[in-house]
């Protein structure tokens, strides 16, 4: 199976926490608190795993997929130093290959959908919609839609760019604008119910979005 993080995987996390000063693990676990103990919860591109992990400890009953070996080796280490109340299911395949229609409370999409182009990014988002169970819960963790002008919206720009340019030169993300994450969400059938903002220096730089799918 194609591994597109096989040479920059390893420091995946470190990295988007050092550049964040700690924003994205944030950001990725700021809608756990909407769980309940035995929820059923999809971690869609978990990568090594911060809120899969975490929702794990909170009792829910987490899947976690990827396509990337090298990215589950990390969170499959990190798994196994924690002392978890019931095990992750770890798939390695591809997310399309998830047909669970409505089975989910939550389903989660961290840092995920901006490694997509224009098009596949809208199938991915409602792809990920028929996941969610009717009144449960979209959540999308992203680098905020920059504003139209002024000071802040150039330095949302710089910190999406140093990303996408360092990300699109060393893994398979594709280079692109920030994508509109709430329309995303909203288009694959989950309206927004909330969106957190996560700031450094007075400027918001990443969102959690979370997307409600009615009953
Ligand atoms: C940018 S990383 C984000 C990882 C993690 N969610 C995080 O926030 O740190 C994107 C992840 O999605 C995975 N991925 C990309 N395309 C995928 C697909 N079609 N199905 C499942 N996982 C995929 C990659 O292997 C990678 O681990």
């Amino acid at each position: 199976m194609k591994d597109g993080y096989w040479l920059v995987g390893f420091q995946y996390e470190f990295t988007g926490t050092l550049y964040s000063l700690g924003q994205i693990p944030r950001c990725k676990n700021a809608q756990l608190k909407h769980l309940k103990p035995g929820d059923k919860v999809l971690v869609a591109g978990v990568g090594h795993g911060t809120e899969a992990i975490e929702a794990s400890r909170l009792g829910a009953d987490v899947t976690a997929v990827d396509l990337s070996a090298t990215m589950l080796k990390h969170f499959r280490k990190r798994i196994e130093k924690e002392r978890l109340p019931r095990p992750i299911t770890v798939i390695h395949d591809d997310i399309f290959n998830i047909r669970d229609t409505g089975k989910y409370d939550m389903v989660i999409s961290n840092f995920f959908l901006n490694v997509f182009n224009k098009t596949r990014v809208v199938e991915v988002a409602n792809h990920l919609g028929t996941l969610v169970r009717p009144g449960g819960y979209f959540v999308c963790g992203e680098f905020v839609l920059p504003e139209p002008a002024g000071w802040r919206s150039h330095v949302q720009r710089l910190n999406w760019y140093v990303a996408i340019s360092i990300y699109s030169s060393t893994t398979e993300a594709v280079f692109h604008p920030v994508w509109n994450y709430p329309a995303l969400v909203a288009g694959s059938g989950c309206p927004i119910e909330e969106i957190e903002y996560f700031k450094l220096f007075g400027v918001n730089l990443y969102w959690s979005i979370r997307g409600r799918k009615p009953e």
